[in-house]
């Protein structure tokens, strides 16, 4: 959520910080700060606003001295996001600094307890009990008072730490929320993320639970939560540093949404070997998918839509019963998990706190696990007993465009292959379905080359105040990701329905001239739909139809259409994404929103 990072070495650390932090703004941007030890002495500058603002109090980072640092940008949940509320937080003594991502869930308590022992407290943050906690456990040993005070710490916490004391080392110790170090010549940095790295390490080290790192600039010691020192070894990442630029494009969600072809095309292909689907899962045997019992789907936002059309599919091509459940919501209710159970989470960041806990559940519950994830050696990934990445690359704009893409592309995969080992999709049909999931990239790229057609019809709709999606079966679950992609950008209130639903109450809400966007892709219900928006249209509303090239009979009914290519069922979903991004895209362009970081939204979610 909260975006960290922290320098220690021979440079001047302040804007370095500052610039680290510009990579991980995505994470979190309603405030940031930043810590330093020179002389002796702690100095904070923090400030409300985006990082901006930081970087012009600060001259960039020249007016503040020291070669040990740390930074923070802020998502707030406990207190609102103002200068004293933004991170680094400072102990009452001045003695101990700390920036932090996640939630305290225990901090009531911590406050008494240390309200008790003398102590006082400036925020209205969770972070601060922490780092007062960490001032009353310390007697001269840094670690020993940053291990004291996490082990009576409950919750989630990426922790980076300076204390005055010491300025030749910096302090990192996680639980649920992750961070890694950076390995340098002569330096070292922690990072929540790693696009805040590339520019100086692609040596990392990825610390585990309640794990502690004292890091100078010439070496790095990680001990466990018992004091026991860790042999770790560096991780090399070949990332693209390029991936963190806009390459050209106003925003990087339209890059990203430019990207979609090559990702598709990057996800499929090392996973189709003569003709056979290769999954490379390691654990779970043809022989646990022929046996499952149900299948349950857990994620959150965008990823749980993918998961709406992961079901049909699934349950098309396996006859499996398959739950898609909100992450946030599976965990208290008391699943109906056995040892045949499949669970599979799906997640860009790998990160996303409600879906680890899911996943988490799941297993104690003795189900198999399968994650989709798109950051390799991410928490979730860790977490599950197989891992299907997404090549997707770096995504920064917090709307999600390309992981999107690359999920659905693998859950397309994952069905037919589910459907093989289970005998119900025979090599025949496998084979016609793999032609046509390599044919979509093209496809892709014809829609995209035609954006100004759907640049028009945001111009006329951009100042809706309500939009309804409505659609059926696989174009419901396309309504799902279109109305949110529309209104987490561009802040129009839209709703999603199932379009046989829409009469059970919300049609009351339909009046002259409300934008209704109807999906009308999946040909088996076509004509339902034909008569869903002749009923919107009775009532007054205006229609936006997605149908494919030569629906005429939906032209005719429609007021606007959005036309897609002829293709297969199953793929069309892929297809149908595309002119929903960009209508958001548009609309929130038009709108003069800030696209790649909408208000109060975050691009890694790790707290519930
Ligand atoms: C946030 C993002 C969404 C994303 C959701 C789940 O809300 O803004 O775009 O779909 O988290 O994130 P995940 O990383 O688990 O896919």
């Amino acid at each position: 959520m909260c975006g960290i990072v922290g320098y220690i070495g021979d440079k001047q650390a302040a804007p370095l910080l500052l610039e680290a932090l510009k990579k991980l703004e995505y994470r979190g941007y309603d405030s940031s700060g930043i810590a330093l030890v020179h002389e002796g002495a702690l100095k904070v500058a923090k400030a409300q606003g985006r990082l901006q603002v930081l970087c012009e109090r600060t001259g960039d980072g020249g007016s503040m001295p020291g070669r040990i640092g740390i930074g923070h940008t802020r998502w707030a949940t406990h207190g609102e996001p103002n200068d004293t509320n933004s991170h680094p937080h400072l102990s009452q003594s001045g003695r101990v600094a700390l920036v932090h991502n996640g939630i305290i869930e225990n901090y009531m308590e911590l406050r008494e307890f240390l309200t008790k022992r003398g102590y006082s407290f400036a925020t209205d943050t969770d972070t601060e009990i922490a780092v007062q906690l960490m001032d009353y456990c310390y007697h001269g040993d840094p670690v020993h008072a940053v291990r004291e005070a996490v082990n009576m710490l409950t919750g989630s916490f990426a922790l980076g730490i300076l204390f005055q004391d010491f300025p030749d080392q910096l302090l990192a110790v996680r639980k649920d929320s992750p961070l890694v170090i950076g390995l340098g010549e002569g330096e070292n940095f922690i990072a929540s993320d790693i696009p805040a790295l590339l520019a100086h390490t692609r040596d990392i080290l990825r610390l585990s639970e309640y794990e502690l790192a004292v890091i100078r600039k010439d070496g790095v010691a990680v001990f466990d939560r018992y004091g026991t020192q860790q042999a770790k070894q560096p991780e090399h990442v070949d990332w693209d540093a390029g991936a963190a630029e806009k390459g050209g494009y106003a925003h990087f969600m339209l890059k990203e949404i430019m990207e979609q072809p090559a990702v598709i095309r990057d996800t499929v292909r090392p996973r189709i070997k003569e003709g056979r689907i290769e999954l490379g899962l390691l654990h779970i045997t043809p022989e646990d998918i022929k046996n499952a019992d149900r299948i349950y789907i857990v994620a959150c936002g965008s990823a749980a839509h993918v998961g709406h059309i992961a079901r049909l599919y699934i349950e098309r091509m396996t006859r499996l019963p398959v739950c898609v459940e909100l992450a946030s919501e599976f965990r208290y209710c008391n699943p109906l998990v056995t040892s045949r159970t499949l669970t599979i989470a799906i997640s860009q960041s790998g990160e996303t706190l409600d879906t680890l806990f899911a996943l988490r559940e799941a297993k104690a519950r003795g189900s198999k696990t399968i994650s989709i994830v798109n950051v390799v050696g991410s928490t979730i990934a860790a977490a599950s007993e197989d891992v299907i990445y997404t090549w997707a690359g770096l995504e920064i704009a917090v709307a999600t465009t390309k992981a999107y893409s690359a999920q659905l592309a693998v859950c397309y995969l994952l069905s037919l292959y589910m459907g093989q080992c289970r005998g119900i999709v025979s090599a025949a049909e496998t084979a016609e379905a793999l032609e046509q999931i390599q044919a979509l990239p093209a496809q892709i790229e014809r829609q995209l080359a035609e954006s100004q057609s759907i640049q028009y019809l945001a111009s006329l709709y951009f100042g809706c105040k309500d939009i309804f999606f409505i659609g059926r079966n696989l174009d419901y679950a396309m309504a799902l990701e279109g109305s949110l992609k529309l209104k987490e950008i561009s802040y129009i209130h839209s709703e999603a329905y199932a379009a046989g639903e829409l009469k059970h109450g919300t049609i009351s809400l339909i009046e002259p001239g409300t934008l209704v966007v109807a999906l009308c892709t999946y040909a088996p219900l076509r004509d339902k739909m034909i008569s869903n928006i002749r009923e919107v249209k009775a009532r007054g509303a205006t229609v936006l139809a997605i149908t494919e090239e030569g629906m005429e009979q939906v032209q005719e009914t429609a007021d606007h259409v959005m036309w897609l290519p002829k293709a297969p069922e199953l793929v069309t979903p892929s297809l149908a994404i595309i002119p929903l991004q960009l209508f958001a895209y548009y609309v929130a362009l038009l709108k003069g929103c800030d696209i790649d970081k909408p208000r109060n939204l975050a691009k890694s979610v790790t707290v519930e």
